[in-house]
């Protein structure tokens, strides 16, 4: 899945729970927002784990776990995709020993 070198993945949980938070539509709004990005790509992720804290949205490689995401945060989050800070106010959210699980099974390449 992270085949491409010096991309940023932009990866949206699709699965039950972040689904009826309105995941569906997060994961439509950051396309539209970075569509067409180089070097970005938004994709749909099966469960962080998370589920409880969603919607969950993960930047990797950048090792950024974003919890409880509304569609009023896609605009911080498309720009931290195309190189701006991150977001802090929604990295507070996930347990740290579940977010280092999530990264080394990205980091490991599992999907
Ligand atoms: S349903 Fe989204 S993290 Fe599990």
């Amino acid at each position: 899945m992270f085949e491409q070198e010096k991309a940023r993945f932009v990866l949206v949980c699709q699965n039950v729970d972040c689904l009826a938070r309105g995941a569906d539509k997060i994961m439509q709004a950051l396309e539209e927002r970075l569509s067409g990005e180089e070097g970005v790509e938004v994709k749909p992720y099966m469960c962080f784990g998370a589920c409880q804290d969603g919607p969950n949205v993960v930047l990797y490689p950048d090792r950024s776990f974003y919890s409880h995401v509304q569609l009023s945060d896609v605009d911080d989050i498309a720009a931290h995709a195309k190189g701006g800070p991150a977001v802090a106010r929604l990295e507070e959210g996930v347990d740290p020993s579940l977010k280092s699980l999530i990264f080394e099974l990205l980091d490991a390449g599992l999907v």
